[in-house]
């Protein structure tokens, strides 16, 4: 063994020396250097947009006169706009998608843990396109003209998405990658909603990927242009991002007693995939300590729900219009156990946290099946439930967007989800590197299906 050593070392050296021998004269590819600093933090180039396209629209939605048309104008917390209003809208329809002004905030800020800001897009990982497509799209939604959001015409939404895109992809960084290294926060679930065939191939941050691409032939008949191929999106390069919570976080120390076994507010008839929600409606509305309540889409709905959710030891997340929504991240700060029927559900940070150690998933087919969930439920001990609970509070500060969130001690945590979307883009990185390499050798004319990626 040790003769083995001994040999070893000169063939090395010369291998290294001839290595340097044979150097390219150019630097060798960007790419290569993540290879061999595996724990260096991300490199984010800033795409370059106008103002108007991120804090310019928080200017405009700030002086909007009008309340929410699709809300009371009593329930509009923004307008008027209070004195010491939020950065961000506090409008719920919104502020649950919020994850764009902090990810863009983490970006301008001096120390961000997780990441490197570049001036030189030639030295950057990714490139982050700092548009806020959720506002964008909801300004449209509840000040446009009713019905232009589909439409390109009369749409401001779709200018600014049209004026994000062409400015994007006529950049080299574009050119470089196909735009497999671009970053868009899309997470409401209509952001960009005309142009994503074209932003496909970049790193799309998404709360689910309900209603993005078509599944089979039976929805793409269907008027859904506005849908992708189901190759296009993937959690190989895309990254789920937690909506934010709207109710107040409730700290482990404040814990008191759950009367109610379950609990659910909602509306019980939902257009689109609704069908499981009135099921297990009508499957759990009679049973004693499970708490079904239709709400109220103002301050009285919320009581309602911080009342229930502090009260009860599981918290019901059936799929609605889309596999996830806001109630999850409300249900983890209110220390409720989440529990969670939607078979094709996607989850933030998957692998870096087991949300089995935390929640409950039961099947779509088990959910149905009349007395069985409210069984499983009363099932689980005390002792169970308690380590659920101590779970919950240890992840509650993952799920927290707003830097300005302090733990039960007092102190601003510095790790909440802004760090953990990062460290997700990181985790992604060499598999967006491998597929812009793979795509770069591809001659021209070169024709192959779309594969599939998904998991
Ligand atoms: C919320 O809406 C319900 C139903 O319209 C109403 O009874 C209640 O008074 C409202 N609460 C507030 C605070 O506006
Ligand atoms: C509840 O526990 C009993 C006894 O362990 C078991 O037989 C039953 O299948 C469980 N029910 C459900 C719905 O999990």
């Amino acid at each position: 063994m040790k003769q083995l050593t001994v040999l070893a070392v000169p063939i090395i050296l010369l291998l290294l020396s001839l290595s340097f021998l044979f150097r390219p004269t150019t630097p060798p590819s960007l790419y290569s250097r993540q290879a061999f600093e595996p724990d260096r933090r991300l490199r984010v180039y800033v795409a370059d947009l106008p103002r108007a396209l991120n804090y310019g629209l928080l200017d405009l939605y700030w002086s909007l006169p009008a309340a929410d048309s699709r809300i009371q104008a009593s329930s509009d917390p923004d307008h008027p706009p209070p004195r010491n209003h939020p950065p961000y809208p506090d409008n719920p329809l919104i502020k649950q998608y919020s994850a764009e002004y902090w990810l863009l905030a983490s970006l301008r800020a001096p120390a961000t843990a997780a990441v490197r800001v570049v001036a030189d897009w030639r030295e950057a990982d990714v490139v982050f396109v700092p548009f806020f497509a959720t506002l964008s799209a909801e300004m449209e939604l509840g000040w446009g003209t009713k019905g232009a959001f589909r439409r390109k015409d009369g749409n401001e939404d779709y200018r600014r998405q049209r004026e994000v895109v062409d400015r994007v992809t006529s950049h080299p960084a574009w050119r470089r990658s196909g735009g497999r290294d671009h970053i868009f926060v899309l997470t409401d679930p209509v952001a960009m909603w005309h142009v994503r065939t074209e932003i496909a191939p970049a790193i799309l941050l998404v709360v689910d990927f309900g209603g993005w691409y078509k599944l089979d032939s039976k929805f793409a008949s269907r008027d859904s242009s506005y849908m992708i191929q189901h190759t296009q999106v993937s959690l190989l390069k895309d990254v789920i991002v937690p909506y934010t919570h709207l109710l107040p976080t409730l700290h482990f120390s404040e814990n008191k007693d759950r009367p109610t076994l379950l609990y659910f507010k909602g509306a019980k008839h939902r257009h689109r995939g609704g069908l499981v929600r009135e099921k297990l409606w009508d499957l759990l509305d009679n049973e004693p300590d499970i708490v079904m309540e239709e709400g109220f889409p103002n301050a009285t709905g919320r009581e309602q729900s911080i009342k229930g959710m502090r009260a009860s030891e599981f918290c019901l997340h059936p799929s609605g219009d889309t596999p996830t929504s806001c109630r999850l991240f409300d249900a983890i700060a209110s220390l409720c156990i989440p529990v969670i029927v939607s078979d094709g559900v996607e989850l933030p940070f998957e692998g870096m946290i087991d949300y089995t150690e935390f929640s409950i998933f039961v099947s779509v087919s088990n959910a149905m099946r009349p007395k069985w969930l409210a069984n499983h439920l009363r099932n689980i001990s005390k002792h169970e439930k308690d380590e659920f609970r101590r779970n919950l509070a240890h992840v509650q500060p993952m799920f927290e967007y707003d830097t300005s969130y302090s733990n039960s001690r007092g102190s601003a945590h510095p790790d909440g989800a802004v760090n953990y979307i990062w460290k997700k883009i990181h985790q992604k990185l060499p598999m967006i590197q491998e597929a812009v390499i793979r795509e770069k050798r591809k001659p021209d004319g070169t024709s192959i299906p779309l594969r599939c990626h998904c998991t």
